[in-house]
């Protein structure tokens, strides 16, 4: 089949570029002697993480408690779980992780972390967990300089296992252009370096050290402490990393393919694809450089100026080729945020449809707690 003949609208996966992807991350990872354990809440996809883990990946990182006991049901050994838990539901969850895989909790608090053991004690299990370091992001963590402090107040908790330490350079994404990109690299490598030093004064054993954006990526994969790399959307890539040419349009494979359905006025283009196949997503993190919601392939003289649910308005900036009944594909700004708005991609390689990609591992588990 050919793409053209396709219903639109429809979300696309280029199979070459996504696999140029993930092979070139995990090569760069491979020349510089770190694992990398890919964060898949980009994907959610059980075919994307058998790809990952042929191309070379020993490990996993994930958004949800979906995601991790989706991937241990495949029997992947080692999975990370990105954010503390805190609640019973998912304390129960990640006991029967531990029991099952070598899993890694993250905390960054006391109390999440006396949670955690209670039920880790009367369950008779351990459970591993690396300490969140704040690089920069102000989201979850422990600033560096207090984290030796920080690691012996947990010392009394039996149940849990330190293996080592976590970042997130996420304030990476405030950069609107490639140069402001490297202060965040040497804020993640100070951060970290900072962190690995008081904790190894301070007489620990660092097993993991792990950290990753894909912006970050290339400046910080030779980084001298940093042994386990958890970028997440370089498997598709999109709009807000062609914005700081963290990737080229070549090496972006997600796209939304859309017929243009109407034609108002002389600037004005409709196409049938919409918020609920681009998301609404416009610069992350307080990224303000992003015009618009995707980036037309082939039109620079268009932007997406507007979403409605089932369709977008495009701007013609001067004249344009492109009529009514015309395709397009539209490279999504956030395309972490478009593949969780569907249930398959259509996995093309170049102009012909090879196959679908399922999208199994996305939501919340609430229908479990039904069965
Ligand atoms: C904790 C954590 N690790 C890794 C990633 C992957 O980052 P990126 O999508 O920039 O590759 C994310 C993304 O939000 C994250 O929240």
């Amino acid at each position: 089949m050919k793409k053209t003949e396709l219903q639109t609208p429809a979300i696309l996966v280029d199979l070459d570029i996504l696999d140029y992807n993930i092979k070139r991350f995990q090569s760069l990872c491979n020349i510089n002697g770190k694992q990398l354990w890919p964060m898949i809440k980009t994907h959610k996809s059980t075919e994307i993480v058998k790809m990952q883990e042929a191309a070379g990946s020993t490990g996993f990182v994930c958004g949800t408690l979906d995601e991790c006991e989706g991937i241990c049901e495949l029997g992947v050994k080692n999975i990370m779980y990105a954010y503390p838990v805190a609640s019973d539901v998912s304390i129960q969850r990640v006991i029967e992780l531990a029991k099952k895989c070598h899993f890694i909790a993250r905390i960054d608090n006391y109390d999440g972390a006396k949670m955690l053991n209670e039920a880790a004690k009367s369950a008779g299990v351990k459970v591993n967990y690396t300490i969140i370091i704040d690089c920069g992001f102000h989201r979850f963590g422990i600033s560096p300089d207090k984290v030796d402090v920080f690691a012996d107040s947990l010392k009394e908790f039996k149940a849990l296992v330190l293996k080592g330490i976590s970042t997130h350079p996420g304030n990476v994404y405030s950069a609107i252009k490639h140069e402001d990109i490297q202060q965040y690299i040497d804020q993640e490598k100070s951060a970290i370096k900072k962190a690995v030093d008081s904790l190894k004064a301070a007489g620990y054993t660092l097993e993991l050290i792990t950290s990753g954006s894909t912006p970050t990526f290339i400046g910080s994969v030779s980084d001298e402490n940093i042994n386990v790399f958890h970028p997440g959307n370089y498997v598709f890539n999109d709009n807000i990393q062609m914005s700081t040419n963290t990737a080229k349009e070549s090496e972006c494979a997600l796209s939304v393919y859309a017929t243009v359905i109407s034609y108002p006025s002389d600037d004005v283009f409709i196409c049938d694809a919409g918020a609920k196949c681009l998301g609404l997503d416009q610069g992350a993190h307080g990224n303000t450089a992003i015009k618009g919601y995707g980036y037309v392939k082939g039109h620079p003289e268009l932007t997406v100026y507007s979403l409605s649910e089932e369709v977008a308005k495009f701007h013609i900036k001067g004249s344009t080729t492109l009529k009514v009944g015309d395709k397009v594909e539209i490279i999504p700004n956030h395309t972490c945020s478009s593949a969780n708005l569907t249930s398959y991609l259509i996995g093309c390689r170049g102009d012909t449809v090879e196959r679908l990609i399922e999208i199994d591992m996305r939501g919340n588990s609430t229908t479990k707690n039904f069965k």
